[in-house]
């Protein structure tokens, strides 16, 4: 049994798991990198790490469509349902649940989450899914915190790190948080999708081969892996 995670550009995930298909951060429409459409994409479970429009993206529209669980912090859920999303699971920062596909925790997050409309969304939330014995962390938008050496105590196979700079760590900075997390894999997002946030991934990529144990997986808009 393993999962396969594919990358829709910018923070978009697909995770399938077991059969289930787990989309995380489903900015779609909108988004010039996205490498699937809202319209058709399936989603048995949404995970939301914010508010922020590119986070929240398409995710009222595909949850109505497929009627998929969304899961996120309090406020962010009580703003979907207010916009007619009826499946909802709130969580919030350091709770964690078992979910039938795995044990997703919401962990710190320095940023914001205000929603589209200005509605506070609370605090902003990276995720840590354990599942299918391995430990995925989404840091979702963020700033470098030292705590994240916390989070790489549990044993990180796979992190996934800003490195666009301006909204979120930098190169510089997400370097850093590589070495606070060790992860097996770390795979760069965030970057490329607005001219604020330009990069080169692959001058980062050499960069982690270079300074740390872990091994960066630079990936295309559509491109999977699976652990
Ligand atoms: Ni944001
Ligand atoms: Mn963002």
């Amino acid at each position: 049994m393993s999962i396969k995670l594919t990358w829709h550009g910018h923070a978009a995930f697909e995770l399938n798991i077991n059969g289930s298909c787990i989309l995380v951060d489903p900015f779609l429409s909108g988004n010039p990198t996205a490498s699937a459409s809202p319209d058709t994409i399936a989603a048995d479970y949404i995970l939301v790490t914010h508010g922020h429009g590119d986070h929240i993206g398409d995710t009222v529209a595909i949850a109505q469509r497929t009627n998929g669980l969304v899961i996120s912090n309090f406020e962010v859920c009580n703003w979907l349902q207010a916009q007619g999303v009826s499946r909802v699971h709130p969580q919030h920062i350091g709770g964690g649940f078992q979910h039938p596909f795995g044990y997703l925790k919401l962990t710190i997050a320095h940023h914001g989450s205000s929603l589209p409309d200005g509605t506070c969304g609370g605090n902003p939330c990276g995720l840590l899914l354990t599942a299918e014995g391995k430990k995925i962390y989404l840091a979702g938008d963020t700033g470098l915190f030292y705590s994240m050496r916390l989070i790489g105590e549990e044993g990180i196979d796979l992190a996934a790190l800003p490195i666009g700079d301006n909204f979120t760590m930098g190169p510089d900075d997400a370097l850093r948080a590589v070495k606070l997390i060790a992860p097996q894999v770390v795979i760069p997002i965030h970057y490329d999708t607005f001219d604020a946030i330009q990069q080169d991934p692959q001058a980062w990529a050499k960069r982690v081969q270079a300074e740390t144990l872990a091994k960066p997986l630079v990936l295309q808009p559509g491109e999977s892996y699976s652990l």
